[in-house]
């Protein structure tokens, strides 16, 4: 297998659990782990601090091509801040949503997210790494839950009930989101024809990634 090749594409929509299946079965074999979708979060951060629309494409676009971002220590980076925790707010949710849907952005970043791959191997995570970013990955999966269970995850993680206003807030959130990055012209979310189909919605993180490391075993 070439090492173009030792790559395993994990696509979904948000808040499917694929970011912490994907770093797990990374680990587990050794590999690199990419989480794409930090980036359109960082760039969306970005052009808030710097004061750009996110649908004004140019400017966008000429911040994501030098995004002064850095993967370290378990942290996430931006022009010397750890921003782990700032990138994860449905609001740059949102913006990354937006931000996304620009097609050069998506091309400024596109060489950086080919360039995680090293020796070892990748796993990495989003919404079109079978389709663009990786389309000659060894193993390809569409990672998915419903829409109810999967925010009900996001709100567990958050602390708050799985019912009531703030519950309903998260649910549409994630609908609208997953609306947008459906329906979207570049690289929409989609299950390609040649990705494993992976419902998560009955099945724990064990057993998630027990099921890809198995997929991978016989490829
Ligand atoms: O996966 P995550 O929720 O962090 O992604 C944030 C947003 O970034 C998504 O809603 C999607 O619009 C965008 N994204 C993308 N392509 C990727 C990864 C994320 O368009 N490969």
């Amino acid at each position: 297998m070439s090492v173009k090749q030792k790559v395993i594409a994990i696509d979904g929509p948000s808040a499917s659990g694929k970011g912490t299946v994907a770093s797990r079965v990374a680990a587990a074999l050794g590999f690199d782990y990419l989480d794409s979708g930090a980036l359109y979060r960082l760039t969306a951060l970005y052009a808030q601090q710097q004061h750009a629309e996110w649908h004004d494409e140019a400017a966008v676009a000429a911040l994501a091509e030098r995004l002064p971002a850095e993967f370290k220590d378990g942290s996430i980076w931006l022009d010397g801040q750890d921003v782990s925790e700032a990138i994860r707010t449905e609001a740059i949710g949102m913006g990354a949503s937006a931000v996304a849907q620009l097609p050069k952005v998506r091309a400024a970043l596109l060489q950086r997210q080919r360039d995680f791959l090293g020796d070892k191997g990748l796993v990495g995570d989003g919404r079109d790494m079978g389709s663009v970013v990786f389309p000659e990955a060894a193993l390809k999966i569409f990672l998915t839950a419903s829409a109810q269970v999967r925010a009900e995850r996001r709100a567990k993680q958050l602390g708050l009930p799985c019912e009531g206003v703030a519950f309903d807030r998260i649910l549409s959130d994630i609908e609208a989101r997953d609306e947008a990055d459906r329906r979207r012209a570049v690289a929409p979310l989609q299950q390609l024809p040649d990705a494993l189909l992976l419902d998560t919605t009955d099945l724990g993180i064990e057993e998630s990634v027990k099921k890809v490391l198995d997929w991978y075993s016989k490829v």
